[in-house]
């Protein structure tokens, strides 16, 4: 869907990681679909634009491939402006290459200590001027953080344009839990307290935090994927289906239901360090940043009142995957007399590496007795092939198109909801890589447990 009403696209941060990792594979699929406007990367990092297309060439070949047209096409579109973010020349720099561009989008693809600094040069040089401000992640550090943010940026840039990314949301299956829920009359009658049991969601990740020490020593897992990606993926799971054709509806709903969460309390809340993460560079000797976290939560509304829902994240652990599991209550009396597991009927929802809905039942064991074993119907698509979370989002920025992106109230809400808990107040545990974190996680899940661990495909 091409229609991209901007008619630039410049990019903060041009020589980093995620440029690298994200943007240019982004940008060369957005070409694909037919983006043809000048590209313009900024840095600081005394390069050459020659650099920054040999660095594009070296992005997509690690990262997706090199399609000979598409970048032929990028080479052309790319320019580079080299200058320090402070300094106004560059932002007249910024303003040349931008031509006879009227509305262009900004991606700020940098810290967020220098969101106010480039926002602010932007205005000035009449760069700002009915242009689209797209804002990477970390959003803030905390409530009052995430404000602050919010006011600089708002000094420059009205809210309907800015653009705050949260790339889960651009993940297709977490589109498509938001689509199963809503495009199907099953679930909606089963999807609240009188028979939902628990929740769990679990974030896996195989991997430490690589070479991202001194990043990650300063976010830990809560505030890196937690107060996000997850609260995002839990928003679309348990919202109200959005009313109206007004094209704020989803984001009105899922405003609602972040702010319905109640704020989370030290004793719900379990923090794990992998052995070995205190060698990593850039991490402090006696570092106590949790790279595990599992929460107990609870929404405030009459869907989900009294409903424990699960979350847990971390690096180092046995899997790479991102599942979801609604765990439905048993029937009021076990017609047959069997025991059966409290954890027999569940819908599982996997975001990740692959997509898959399961639904748990019980079926009969053929024979005389009357007893059953749990089954699951699987529904199950590859994700591969699926358009990147980059390349859908970007090109919803360049086209004007909110809804995927967290929205100002939705940023608060998410802090309000993780806020008592921000400051190390639980204690934190040792778990040897490769295990599923600390035992405490097992307590704190208790009854409702056992967790249920995502299983790589290849074991299904
Ligand atoms: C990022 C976090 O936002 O999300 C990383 O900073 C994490 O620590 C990553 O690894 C996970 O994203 P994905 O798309 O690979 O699940």
């Amino acid at each position: 869907m091409p229609n991209f009403q901007s008619d630039a696209f410049v990019f903060f941060g041009a020589t980093g990681d995620l440029a690298y990792k994200q943007i240019f594979p982004s940008l060369q699929g957005l070409i694909r679909e037919g983006l043809n406007m000048p590209i313009i990367g900024v840095a600081k990092s005394g390069w050459s634009l020659d650099q920054l297309r040999a660095r594009a060439k070296d992005s997509l070949e690690k990262h997706g491939g090199v399609d000979q047209n598409a970048f032929k096409k990028l080479t052309e579109l790319l320019r580079y402006v080299d200058g320090d973010y402070a300094d106004a020349a560059t932002f007249s720099n910024v303003r040349k290459e931008l031509g006879s561009a009227k509305q262009p989008t900004h991606y700020l693809a940098i810290p967020p200590s220098l969101f106010g600094t480039v926002a602010q040069g932007l205005a000035k040089s009449g760069c700002g001027d009915h242009a689209r401000v797209v804002v990477e992640k970390p959003f803030g550090h905390d409530l009052a953080s995430a404000q602050e943010l919010n006011r600089t940026i708002q000094q420059y840039f009205p809210e309907e344009r800015i653009y705050r990314i949260d790339h889960y949301l651009g993940k297709e299956p977490v589109q498509n839990i938001l689509y199963t829920r809503f495009a199907n009359p099953i679930f909606e009658p089963i999807w609240n307290r009188n028979y939902v049991r628990s929740i769990q969601i679990t974030m896996a990740e195989k991997f430490g935090v690589q070479d991202r020490g001194r990043f990650y020593d300063e976010t830990g897992a809560l505030r890196d994927v937690v107060q996000n990606h997850m609260l995002q993926v839990l928003a679309n799971l348990t919202m109200d289906p959005p009313t109206g054709e007004d094209h704020e509806a989803v984001r009105d709903e899922k405003a609602s239901l972040l702010k319905a969460i109640h704020p989370l309390t030290p004793e719900c809340v379990v923090r794990g360090q992998y052995n070995g993460y205190r060698n990593v560079p850039g991490v402090a000797a006696g570092s106590t940043v949790e790279t595990f976290i599992a929460i107990k939560l609870f929404i405030d509304t009459w869907r989900w009142a009294g409903v424990p829902i699960f979350i847990r994240a971390g690096k180092e652990l046995p899997v790479v995957a991102t599942e979801v599991v609604v765990e439905f209550k048993r029937p009021p009396r076990e017609t047959f007399s069997e025991l059966v597991p409290s954890t027999s009927s569940h819908m599982r929802l996997r975001v990740s590496p692959d997509i898959s809905i399961a639904l748990g039942v019980r079926v009969k064991i053929p024979g005389e007795r009357m007893v059953g074993s749990d089954v699951e119907l699987m529904l199950k698509r590859q994700a591969a092939g699926d358009e990147p979370p980059y390349q859908r989002l970007l090109g919803d920025a360049m086209r004007g198109v909110g809804e995927l992106f967290a929205r100002q109230d939705l940023v608060e809400a998410q802090w309000r909801a993780v806020q008592p808990i921000l400051s190390n107040v639980a204690p934190l545990y040792t778990y040897e890589p490769d295990t599923w974190g600390p035992k405490e996680a097992h307590q704190l899940i208790g009854n409702y447990g056992p967790w249920i661990d995502p299983q790589t495909p290849a074991e299904k």
